[in-house]
Formats: structure tokens, C-alpha cells, sequence
């Protein structure tokens, strides 16, 4: 006997898997609370709600999940759904699903004023989908500095850990970094942790040993069902408020749905507890808040937005960790791996590395992981000439490489904390156009030193035996290599490493990212400790953009933590001891 509402429940899903193409035979979770946004008006359901949180990425998913013990969730995602979609899943996809620029993509490709190709989260669990899948803690010290709670801390990262994150078995090229660096004296071995500690570990990663992705919409697994409603391809416009009382209060978003058509989702009114909660990440969320009325005051006169309230600071401090690396050909072709190896230097330089080789023998179907060709890494091209056009005509024409240049790997160092900063510009009122971001990579000159520590760093790894033992680096000259790496795609490498002035050229006409960009809504400027929005009620920012400074060396496990964190936060200052979390 199928009772009533399970019959509702089953055509409702028929639906889904007709509306949602992306759901197909790989799908490996079923979740009856994710829809179409195209349904929201004809579901009989009420249409107010506890919480409203626009974004279901990597700090979105763990939030709602989380909110939604107690409360009824309403979760708004612009992208599609992760489940079925090969690109997100498997790791042997990475750099396709980074190349893939059509508007249902998972990976919205964009390029700063700087010139370094970049890419913005689309679908459901956000960068956790697109991701290079490491996950590695920030430091103790890091959240003593950001003021949280570190009891809650501790209890929030591991319950992402245990439902997402594995340890890899590690590979020969990541093998070979973890001994180069012990050998090159960034020690000791910390074993494999996911904690921040000086020396050389091995992180966690969101695949597992077959190469299987998970992410943050894994999460959601975590929810009430029957309080969790999940909208995709549900692009939020703008936030809606009630100017009447003495500060304006957030009330209700604006959203269109995946035909087009507009829809208005509002807040439970009978307490002043229900909130808006914007988790878009580091673009998103500035930018939302400035086309609902809270920015700069000349941006809104400029866009003829109606002024909610002048924040300056909204939009400003964007920062993106630059990141350099260097090819190394091996002699042989080696595994394809992500990142899963860290060397944590004491001078704020992060090295990790990368390979990646298909097992075909012509260069079209080859690749370099993170750095290939198809993603549009192009560093063998100085930013203020490269373009997404010229990337993706690179990629075609791969074909003229020869094979020799996809063997090898990768060795790439980041700088922590950069003090180079930028700023976004709205270009029009339209969501979907993003805005025109600037990061300024090394215009800070300790930024640019520390590139230098690092890339000297990574040549010390390279003379080191586990290298020589893996790689060809011995059998070529410099010329060689370099000749090689510009035919690969791949970086120029410095001609001498003991020159400073080559060195820091070096490090200016080959910076490219790890995607690890953040910052314009700052905690202190935009949102008080609490992330709650200055100068409103019932709006809080949750995500990346809240970050000073990126955690650990990768920043995935934190923004992660942070919205378990957060939702614990939430409940038990709502409800005390009977929050039960
Ligand atoms: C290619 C790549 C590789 C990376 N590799 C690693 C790594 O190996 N390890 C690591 O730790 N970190 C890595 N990162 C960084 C990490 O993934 C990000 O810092 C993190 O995911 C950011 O989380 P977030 O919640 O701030 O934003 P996101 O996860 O991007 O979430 C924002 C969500 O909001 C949605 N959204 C935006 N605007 C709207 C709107 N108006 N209406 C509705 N929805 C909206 C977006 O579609 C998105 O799903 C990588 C990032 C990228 C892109
Ligand atoms: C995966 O990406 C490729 C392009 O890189 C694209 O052609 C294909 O349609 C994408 N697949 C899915 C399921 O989105
Ligand atoms: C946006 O950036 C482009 C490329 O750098 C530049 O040409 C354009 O003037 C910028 N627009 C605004 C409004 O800043
Ligand atoms: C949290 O855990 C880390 C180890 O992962 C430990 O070093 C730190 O002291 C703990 N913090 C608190 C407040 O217990
Ligand atoms: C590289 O050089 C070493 C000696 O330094 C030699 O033994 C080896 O055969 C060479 N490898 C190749 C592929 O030429
Ligand atoms: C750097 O090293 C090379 C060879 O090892 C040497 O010829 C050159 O003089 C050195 N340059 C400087 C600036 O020390």
C-alpha cells in the first residue's frame, strides 16, 4: 500500500530527472528535496521560510544542511545539479570540466584586468565540484586570529571529514615531492593530517581512491528533508527589504528561474529571527549586495541602484593568492594527480604539485591537470596578453605539441596571505555579467619577494635525488627545457635563479591561480564578527568573501567548516541547549 505522500513524492522525482538533465545513470544519491526552480510556484507548500540562503556551494550546502535541524530552509543555486554530470564527478575530467564554457557548465570561466584566466563556481556544492579536491585545516593560530570558537571548530571540521574526505593513496609524483622537499629541508614529515603544521605532510582530498569526487551537496545528506526545499538554476536578482522601521530589513529575494521567469520567495514574518543568508562567494556576494542597494555610494549612483545603504568597503579587498610553477619532464609518463602533497614553508610560501598524462600517445588527448592547456593556464603568454579567446584556440591546436612536453609534472608554490589588494567593478545591473575584478598580483613588493623564496625553493627540490631519480631535468639543458615548456604550453622557466631581477620577472610573466581568491565583503567592513550585514536587519554573508586572509594552504576544508560552524552558531543562540547540536 503506497500512502499518499509517498506517491507525491515519487512523481515529484519522476519530474526532477525530467527537468534536470544533468541527472543521469551515474548518479549515486537520490534527493527528494532538490527541484527546479521552475517549480517553486506550483508546489502547494508555503512559500515563506526561516532562512533564505542564495548560493549552494561550499559554505552554503553544510549551512542549510545544518539550519534545517530546527527551521525551514530554503536554498537558492544558480548552477545545476553535481549528481550524474561525469565532468564534476571524476577526477580524469578536472581540466574538461574546467574548459567547458557553455551556460550550463559547472565552471564559469572569467578573466581578471590582470590577465590571469579564472574561473567562478556554477552548480550545486560549488567549488567543491570543480575543485582540485585537496583539504587540508587552517592553523590554530588562524582561528584564534579570525575569533572563533575553537571548541566548535574542532567539532565542525570533522563532521565534514567524516562524511567527504578520505587520504590518498599517493601516487610517484607526489611520492617524489614529499621526499624533494624533506631532502630540500622543509621539514619534518608530519605524516598524513589534515592540520596546519610547518614541514612537509600529506592532506586530505574530496576524491577517493578511484578518483570518485564528493562535495559539499554531499552534505546535504546531513538535513531535515521535510524542512530543506532546494532550488536549482535558481539565479538570485536581488535581495528585497522593508525600509519602513528604523533600519531596513531584509524580507524576501527576487529569482529567476531555469525558463526565465521571475519568482519572489519572502521570510517568515512572525519572528525577527528569520534571516537572509548570502553564501554566492567571492564574487557573488559583493556583487549581490551592491545590485540590492548596499555598496559604495558612487557604484549605486553610477548603476542607478536604489540605495539601501553606502558601504565603501563593499566590492574592495579582493585578493587572489598568485601562484607560479615549473614543468618538469620526466622520464617516463607519470600518474595524472591534483594536489595532495604540501610543503609549509616558515617564510609564507606553500609548494604543492601536480601531473597529469593521458595514456594516449598523441598530445590532443594528453594533458597537464592543473595547468593544462585547455584551462586556459596560459603562462607561457605574460598576463597582459593572454585572453579566454587565446586560450581556448591554444587548446585546439595542441596537436602541434609534441608528446615529450606532456611528460612530466608540475611544481607550484603560492603565497599565503598576499598583501597585494584589488577591487570589483559592477559592470551593469545584470547578475549573470560578472563583474570586472582586479587583484594586482605582486604590486605589494614582500608579495613578489616571496615568490622568489619560493620558486628558489622548488629549484633546490628539483637538484635533489628523488627528482633526479623521476625526471629529465639532468639530461636537458636549460635552453632545452624552456624550448620544450613554451612548445607545451607550460611555464618559461627563470634562466638563472640566483638573479633576483630574472627571478621576479619570472614570477610577474607567469603568475597564474589557484583559484583561491577572496575577500569584498571583509568581517570588520561589511559584516560584524557575527557575519551579519552592518546597517540591516535579517542579512548575513556566510562564504569566501568574509575571508582576510585565505586559510591553511588551501581553503576548501575552512569555507566548508565555517557553514557547519555557522549553522551551529545560529541554532544555539536561537534556541540554547535545545538546539541539540
Ligand atoms: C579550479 C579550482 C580549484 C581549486 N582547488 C582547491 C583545492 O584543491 N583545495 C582547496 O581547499 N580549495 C580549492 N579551491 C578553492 C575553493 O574551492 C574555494 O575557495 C571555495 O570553494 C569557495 O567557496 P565559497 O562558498 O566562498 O563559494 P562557492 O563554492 O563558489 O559557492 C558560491 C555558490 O553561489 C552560487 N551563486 C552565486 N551567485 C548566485 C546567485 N545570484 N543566485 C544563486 N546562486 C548564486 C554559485 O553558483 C556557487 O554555487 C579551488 C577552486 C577552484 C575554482
Ligand atoms: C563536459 O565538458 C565538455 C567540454 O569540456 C562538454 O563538451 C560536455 O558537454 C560536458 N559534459 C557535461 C555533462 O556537462
Ligand atoms: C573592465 O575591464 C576591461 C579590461 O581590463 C577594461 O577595458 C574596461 O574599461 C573595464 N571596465 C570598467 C567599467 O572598469
Ligand atoms: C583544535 O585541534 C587542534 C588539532 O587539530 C589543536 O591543535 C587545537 O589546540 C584544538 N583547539 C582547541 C581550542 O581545542
Ligand atoms: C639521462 O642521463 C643519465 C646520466 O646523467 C643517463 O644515465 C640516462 O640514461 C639519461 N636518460 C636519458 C633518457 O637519456
Ligand atoms: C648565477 O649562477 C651562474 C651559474 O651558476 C653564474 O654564471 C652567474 O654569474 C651567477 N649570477 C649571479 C648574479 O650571481
Amino acid at each position: 500500500m503506497v500512502s499518499r505522500k509517498e506517491e507525491i513524492l515519487v512523481k515529484l522525482l519522476a519530474l526532477l530527472c525530467i527537468l534536470a538533465p544533468s541527472q543521469g545513470k551515474g548518479q549515486r544519491h537520490s534527493f527528494p528535496y532538490l527541484r527546479p526552480a521552475s517549480s517553486f510556484s506550483s508546489l502547494p507548500q508555503t512559500h515563506y521560510y526561516d532562512y533564505i540562503i542564495v548560493g549552494g556551494g561550499t559554505a552554503g550546502c553544510p549551512l542549510a544542511a545544518t539550519l534545517s535541524q530546527k527551521y525551514n530552509v530554503l536554498l537558492l543555486e544558480r548552477g545545476g545539479s553535481p549528481y550524474g554530470n561525469r565532468n564534476v564527478s571524476y577526477m580524469q575530467n578536472f581540466h574538461i570540466s574546467l574548459a567547458d564554457m557553455s551556460p550550463n557548465s559547472a565552471s564559469q570561466p572569467f578573466i581578471s584586468t590582470d590577465g590571469v584566466i579564472n574561473t567562478r563556481a556554477r552548480v550545486l556544492g560549488g567549488g567543491t565540484c570543480i575543485n582540485a579536491g585537496f583539504y587540508t585545516r587552517a592553523s590554530p593560530r588562524y582561528v584564534n586570529e579570525v575569533g572563533w570558537d575553537g571548541k566548535l571548530v574542532n567539532e565542525s571540521y570533522p563532521w565534514i571529514e567524516r562524511r567527504i574526505v578520505h587520504f590518498p593513496k599517493i601516487g610517484p609524483w607526489q611520492d617524489a615531492l614529499r621526499k624533494g622537499l624533506l631532502q630540500a629541508g622543509v621539514s619534518p614529515f608530519n605524516g598524513y593530517t589534515y592540520d596546519h603544521l610547518y614541514g612537509t605532510k600529506v592532506g586530505g582530498t574530496i576524491f577517493d581512491d578511484t578518483g570518485y569526487r564528493s562535495t559539499a551537496a554531499d552534505l546535504l545528506k546531513a538535513s531535515n528533508p521535510r524542512k530543506l526545499r532546494v532550488l536549482l538554476h535558481a539565479t538570485v536578482q536581488n535581495i528585497m527589504f522593508n525600509t519602513q522601521g528604523q533600519k531596513p530589513k531584509a524580507i524576501g529575494v527576487r529569482f529567476k528561474d531555469e525558463l526565465g521567469h521571475e519568482h519572489k520567495a519572502y521570510l517568515n514574518q512572525k519572528t525577527a529571527a528569520s534571516e537572509i543568508i548570502i553564501s554566492s562567494g567571492a564574487i557573488g556576494s559583493p556583487q549581490l549586495l551592491i545590485l540590492s542597494g548596499i555598496g559604495p555610494k558612487e557604484d549605486l549612483e553610477r548603476l542607478r541602484v536604489k540605495p539601501i545603504l553606502y558601504n565603501q568597503h563593499v566590492g574592495k579587498e579582493m585578493l587572489d593568492n598568485p601562484m607560479n610553477s615549473i614543468f618538469v619532464p620526466t622520464k617516463k609518463p607519470v600518474k595524472q594527480s591534483l594536489i595532495e602533497t604540501v610543503g609549509i614553508t616558515k617564510v609564507g610560501s606553500f609548494i604543492e604539485a601536480s601531473s597529469g598524462f593521458g595514456q594516449s600517445s598523441d598530445s590532443i588527448h594528453c594533458h597537464h591537470g592543473i595547468m593544462s592547456a585547455e584551462i586556459g593556464q596560459l603562462s607561457t603568454i605574460p598576463p597582459k596578453q593572454r585572453s579566454l579567446d587565446l586560450a581556448r584556440s591554444f587548446a585546439q591546436t595542441k596537436k602541434d605539441i609534441p608528446i615529450e612536453a606532456f611528460r612530466g609534472g608540475f611544481i607550484l608554490e603560492k603565497i599565503d596571505g598576499p598583501l597585494s589588494k584589488g577591487q570589483l567593478t559592477i559592470l551593469n545591473t545584470d547578475i549573470e555579467t560578472t563583474p570586472n575584478v582586479t587583484f594586482n598580483y605582486f604590486s605589494h613588493p614582500q608579495d613578489l619577494r616571496r615568490c622568489v623564496f619560493g620558486i628558489r625553493t622548488i629549484e633546490q627540490i628539483l637538484r635533489t635525488k628523488s627528482f633526479a631519480d623521476l625526471s629529465d631535468v639532468h639530461n636537458y639543458s636549460s635552453e632545452e627545457v624552456l624550448r620544450m615548456s613554451v612548445r607545451a604550453n607550460v611555464n618559461f622557466i627563470p634562466k638563472q635563479t640566483n638573479d633576483t631581477k630574472s627571478v621576479e620577472q619570472f614570477c610577474r610573466d607567469t603568475v597564474i591561480t589557484i583559484w583561491h581568491y577572496h575577500g569584498g565583503c571583509h568581517v570588520g567592513k561589511v559584516v560584524d564578527q557575527e557575519y551579519r550585514v552592518f546597517g540591516v536587519d535579517g542579512l548575513r554573508v556566510v562564504d569566501g568573501s568574509t575571508l582576510l586572509k585565505s586559510p591553511g594552504t588551501n581553503p576548501q576544508a575552512t569555507v566548508m567548516m565555517m557553514g557547519r560552524y555557522m549553522g551551529v552558531k545560529i541554532l544555539r543562540t536561537r534556541l540554547g541547549r535545545a538546539a541539540g547540536v
